[in-house]
C-alpha cells in the first residue's frame, strides 16, 4: 500500500509543482526619453495637434511639469536626467566659465567639458549600465561627457554647426532609435532631443505663426515617433515620456517698458566687477571683485521695479538654485518679460526662458504612453525632478539620491503597486492558484479515498499520510504568498 502512496505522489506532485510555482518575472520595458526644447505646456492650445491628442488618448497627459530654476537647457536638461535639482548636480548654466581666465564656452562646447557635467551626479545612462542595462542617448545634453569614466555606450553627437530644426533630420534620427538602438542593438533606455521648438520661440516669439508651425512639425513627428515604433513591433515593450526643459515668454521691448540696463543704474559699475555672466536672458550672476560685494549689491537690489537682486546665500530656497560652488556670490533675475542687459541692450530674441520656475510661461509639458501606463489620463502638475525615479521604476533599477520621488507619478501607472505587466501577471496568478487548489483538492480526495481503505486495513499508516497532506498544505499557503505579492 506504502508503495502505491508513493507511486501515486508522483504522479501527482509534478502537475501540483507546476501550476503552484511563481509566474514567469515579467520581462523589462524600454524606456524613451524625448525632449522637445522650450516645448510650452500650452503650446498645443492655439494648433491643431492630432498626433498629441491621440497620444493624450493612449496614455498620460500632464497639465504642465514644474523645470528647475534655471530654467534653461542645460541645467533643466541635467536635472531630467539625475533627478536632482541644479544646486546638486551642478551643471549650474549652459555657459561653462572661468572667473579666473574670463574665459567662456557656449552651449556647444560646453558639452565636451567633462568636469563641468561629471560633478558628483550620475545621468541615468550610467546607473542604467552600471546596473547591467544597455542606454543610448542622441543629441541629448550631457550625452558627449565622461562621468567617472564611463560615457553612455550608444550615442550620437550633433556636429558643430548643426540644423536643429531639419524635419527629415529629426526622422532619419527617430529611425536609428527606433530601427538600430532598440531592435537591433537592443538598448534598454534611450534619451533623444529636438532642439525646436526652442529656436522658434527665441526668434519670433512664443505667440508667432512661426512657433505654430514649429509645433505642428513637433506633432507630425510624435506621430512619426509612435508609427516608428509599430513598424519595429515595439509598442508593447516601449514607454515613451515626452516632455521639455523649460517654457518661453514674449520679451517686451523698449516703449512697452523701462529696460534693464545695468550700467545706467547709479552706483553701479562694472569695474566693480572681477567675473560677469550677463546678456543672457532674463537672469545673470556676477563676481565683485574683493571687497566690493555689498556696494555693488547695495546699487543693483532695488534699482529696477522688475530686477532682483540677491546674495547667494539668500537666493530664496524654492529656486534650489544656492548651494553650490559654481554659483557666484550675487545672482539677478527679472521679472517675465524682461532681460537684463550689460552696457547696453545687445539681445534682440523675441522670447526668452530662464525665469522663476513658478511663472507659468516657464512650464513644460508632458506626455506618456506605453504598457506601463494608464491611458486617457490627465495628471495634475508635477516638478521634473520626478521623471528620473519614474524612469528608473520603470527600468527596475535602483535610483541614485535624487530630488524626486515616485509618489509624485504613481497614480500614472498601470498598478500603484507594481507596473504594467501586474494585470496580465495577476490573471494569470489567480488561474494558476485555481489549477493549483483543484490538483490540491483532487489529491487530497484522492488521499481521503486511501487513507479510508489503509484505515480499514492497518491502523499505524494513519501518520504518514497525515503528514503528507498537511506538507502539501504548507506549500499551498506559500503558493499563494508568492503569488498575491
Ligand atoms: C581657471 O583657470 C585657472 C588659471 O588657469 C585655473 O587655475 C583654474 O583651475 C581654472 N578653474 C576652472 C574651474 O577651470
Ligand atoms: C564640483 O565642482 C566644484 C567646482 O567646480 C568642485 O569644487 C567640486 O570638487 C566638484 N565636485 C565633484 C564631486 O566633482
Ligand atoms: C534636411 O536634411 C536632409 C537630410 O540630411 C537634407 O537632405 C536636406 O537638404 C535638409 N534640408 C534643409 C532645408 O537643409
Ligand atoms: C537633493 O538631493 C541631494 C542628493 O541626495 C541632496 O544632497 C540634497 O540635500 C537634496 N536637496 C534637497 C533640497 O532636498
Ligand atoms: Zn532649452
Amino acid at each position: 500500500m506504502l508503495l502505491t502512496v508513493c507511486v501515486l505522489l508522483l504522479l501527482v506532485s509534478p502537475t501540483l509543482g507546476a501550476p503552484l510555482s511563481r509566474p514567469q518575472a515579467k520581462p523589462r520595458n524600454k524606456v524613451l526619453l524625448v525632449s522637445f526644447d522650450g516645448f510650452r505646456w500650452d503650446y498645443d492650445r492655439d494648433v491643431d495637434t492630432p498626433n498629441l491628442d491621440t497620444m493624450a488618448q493612449d496614455g498620460v497627459k500632464a497639465t504642465y511639469v514644474t523645470p528647475p530654476y534655471l530654467t534653461i537647457t542645460s541645467p533643466a536638461h541635467f536635472t531630467l536626467l539625475t533627478g536632482r535639482y541644479i544646486e546638486s548636480h551642478g551643471v549650474i548654466h549652459n555657459i561653462w566659465f572661468n572667473t579666473t581666465t574670463q574665459e567662456k564656452k557656449q552651449y556647444y562646447m560646453t558639452q565636451f567639458v567633462d568636469e563641468y557635467w561629471d560633478n558628483g551626479s550620475l545621468p541615468i545612462w550610467i546607473t542604467a549600465q552600471r546596473q547591467g542595462l544597455k542606454a543610448g542617448s542622441l543629441h541629448f545634453p550631457g550625452t558627449a561627457a565622461t562621468y567617472k569614466g564611463q560615457r553612455v555606450e550608444v550615442n550620437q553627437v550633433e556636429p558643430r554647426f548643426y540644423d536643429y530644426s531639419n524635419e527629415t533630420e529629426w526622422q532619419i534620427n527617430i529611425d536609428t532609435v527606433m530601427g538600430s538602438w532598440f531592435s537591433q542593438k537592443d538598448l534598454d533606455f534611450v534619451s533623444l532631443y529636438f532642439g525646436e521648438p526652442d529656436q522658434a520661440g527665441h526668434t519670433y516669439g512664443p505667440d508667432s505663426e512661426e512657433r505654430r508651425e514649429m509645433v505642428k512639425q513637433v506633432d507630425r513627428t510624435v506621430g512619426y515617433i509612435r508609427s516608428t515604433a509599430k513598424k519595429h513591433g515595439l509598442t508593447d515593450r516601449l514607454n515613451i515620456i515626452i516632455t521639455a526643459d523649460h517654457g518661453m515668454t514674449t520679451v517686451l521691448r523698449k516703449g512697452l517698458v523701462k529696460e534693464i540696463i545695468l550700467s545706467q543704474i547709479p552706483g553701479f559699475s562694472f569695474r566693480d566687477i572681477k567675473f560677469h555672466l550677463v546678456d543672457y536672458g532674463p537672469s545673470g550672476m556676477m563676481l565683485p571683485k574683493e571687497g566690493m560685494l555689498d556696494k555693488v549689491y547695495k546699487a543693483l537690489k532695488g534699482a529696477h521695479p522688475n530686477l532682483h537682486v540677491y546674495k547667494k546665500e539668500d537666493m530664496p530656497g524654492r529656486l534650489h538654485y544656492s548651494n553650490h560652488p559654481r554659483i557666484l556670490p550675487l545672482i539677478l533675475y527679472a521679472d517675465p518679460g524682461y532681460v537684463i542687459n550689460g552696457l547696453f541692450p545687445v539681445q534682440n530674441s523675441k522670447g526668452e526662458h530662464g525665469f522663476d520656475n513658478q511663472a507659468m510661461d516657464m512650464k513644460p509639458f508632458f506626455r506618456a504612453v506605453g504598457p506601463d501606463f494608464r491611458k486617457n489620463l490627465v495628471v495634475g502638475p508635477f516638478e521634473t525632478v520626478n521623471v528620473y525615479p519614474l524612469m528608473c521604476h520603470l527600468l527596475g533599477i535602483t535610483p541614485d539620491p535624487n530630488n524626486g520621488s515616485l509618489d509624485a507619478t504613481r497614480n500614472m501607472l498601470v498598478s500603484h503597486k507594481d507596473t504594467g505587466t501586474h494585470e496580465v501577471s495577476k490573471r494569470s496568478a489567480q488561474s494558476n492558484v485555481f489549477i493549483g487548489l483543484a490538483a490540491v483538492a483532487g489529491f487530497l480526495v484522492v488521499i481521503f479515498i486511501m487513507v479510508i481503505s489503509i484505515y480499514k486495513r492497518r491502523k499505524d499508516n494513519q501518520s504518514n499520510i497525515g503528514q503528507l497532506s498537511s506538507e502539501n498544505k504548507d506549500k499551498e499557503e506559500v503558493a499563494r504568498k508568492q503569488t498575491s505579492l
